[in-house]
């Protein structure tokens, strides 16, 4: 079937429903929100996806931003055809090199420095996890004076011990774990556009305080859009004082893109909408392996203080991480991002339900917020049965993560939804 002739239905989802709790059977409690079992030979395309039931789900939570591409995108399984699977698919890339006729661990590298040369960011650590990008930015920082760090308001980094440390958002995540020492909290600014740049929240006087009393600072870390913490979007202004204030102390100014970053926003980095040079830059997800980057100075001269075993060995993730890089710059996909970005707010604010707040987004990185959090889970729960699926963030938020791709008449089925089951 053509992508542009399949749509959302969902029958029955019993064999889901069965293979779910045959994998809980063994599988520890994490974090899954409903019970779909993508069946990966099916005939996904795009946002759209099959369930083991031989359900049509319209995606638009893509493995919370992991999915850039959708599924199964064209260019993608082209270049699989190159492929050969091999064992090991996985090995110890920072011990040993691998060179395959198609793009790995050296290319993904030299086209990640593609996009962040203007920062004269020319290095890339290549590693398995989001998180692992994050503990790696802050031990390159460890080499500075201090050991001291600051981080913000609702901020999500990861849960290892130490991103959970430097994670502000409280609840679940931080409950009796031990934390690395030196750690502050600043406050966020929300303030968005909506002061032609400026922040109006008093954030920036707070932010600024703590930075400067910070003594020994190496670091400060922040989401230039916060994802889990409920898709906040601070203004120009607080953006380039706290880089400004983090460069008087001679500290790392880390930009945490690992979920705003690879095009999303409608800018490469998200960064960029700030006109704020980062220090370092974290990614994970869509690239489909994590990624420490910043300038060789940054980069210990010691070798093998900071390595792991499978970092820039995974073949085939880095592979892919290439292809997804390429695809987007050549199909103008970041341009898709805003232009689309736009149209799905747009379609957001003609609901007009009163339910209904806080419509906001850059990009493809859209988000509403829902009267209480009962209600936000239950919206997200109704949307999947019929066949919509969606993520929470923040409090009460409900995010809209699309491919890049994303299209019109998508956009449209999802909103309707949506509205309805509103
Ligand atoms: C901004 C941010 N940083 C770090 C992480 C952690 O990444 P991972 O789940 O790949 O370890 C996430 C994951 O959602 C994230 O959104």
């Amino acid at each position: 079937m053509k992508r542009d002739e399949m749509k959302p239905e969902v029958k029955s989802i019993k064999k889901s429903l069965k293979y779910r709790n045959r994998f809980h059977k063994h599988g520890a409690k994490s974090t899954h929100v409903y019970p779909f079992v993508w069946d990966y030979l099916s005939e996904s395309k795009g946002p759209f996806c099959k369930d083991i039931d031989g359900n049509t789900f319209l995606d638009l939570a893509q493995h919370a931003a992991s999915t850039p591409l959708g599924y199964n995108h064209p260019e993608i399984e082209e270049a699989l055809k190159e492929y050969k699977i091999i064992d090991p698919i996985k090995m110890a890339g920072q011990d040993f090199y691998v060179k395959n006729k198609v793009p790995g661990p050296t290319e993904l590298q030299e086209k990640i420095v593609e996009t962040t040369e203007k920062f004269n960011l020319d290095t890339v650590f290549l590693l398995n996890s989001g998180a692992e990008a994050v503990e790696n930015a802050i031990k390159i920082s460890y080499d500075r004076k201090g050991k001291k760090g600051v981080s913000f308001d609702k901020s999500f980094h990861g849960r290892t011990l130490g991103a959970l440390t430097l994670t502000q958002r409280v609840g679940k995540y931080k409950k009796r774990y031990p934390k690395i020492p030196g750690v502050e909290k600043a406050p966020f600014c929300t303030c968005r556009d909506k002061y032609n740049g400026k922040c109006k929240c008093g954030a920036i006087e707070k932010a600024k305080k703590k930075i400067e009393e910070t003594e020994e600072l190496s670091y400060v870390i922040i989401e230039p859009i916060q994802g889990e913490g409920g898709y906040r979007i601070p203004s120009k202004e607080f953006m380039k004082r706290i880089k400004d204030k983090t460069k008087d102390k001679n500290a790392l100014f880390i930009s945490d893109e690992i979920q705003a970053g690879l095009g999303r926003t409608g800018k490469f980095w998200a960064i960029e909408h700030y006109e704020v040079e980062p220090d370092v830059i974290t990614s994970a997800k869509g690239l489909r392996v994590g990624a420490t980057i910043s300038n060789r100075d940054n980069f210990p001269e010691e070798k093998g203080r900071i390595s792991t075993t499978w970092g820039a060995g995974d073949i085939l993730a880095s592979f892919i991480g290439y292809k997804t890089i390429e695809i987007i710059q050549k199909n103008n996909l970041v341009e898709n991002a805003e232009e689309r970005g736009k149209y799905l707010l747009k379609k957001l604010r003609e609901m007009e339900l009163e339910e209904v707040s806080n419509i906001r987004g850059k990009g493809l990185m859209a988000a509403i917020d829902l009267e209480t959090k009962e209600k936000r889970n239950k919206v997200v729960q109704e949307s999947f049965k019929n066949g919509l699926m969606l993520l929470g963030c923040g409090e009460k938020s409900i995010r809209f993560l699309p491919p890049l791709d994303i299209r019109e008449r998508e956009i449209d089925i999802a909103v309707n939804t949506l509205k309805d089951i509103i």
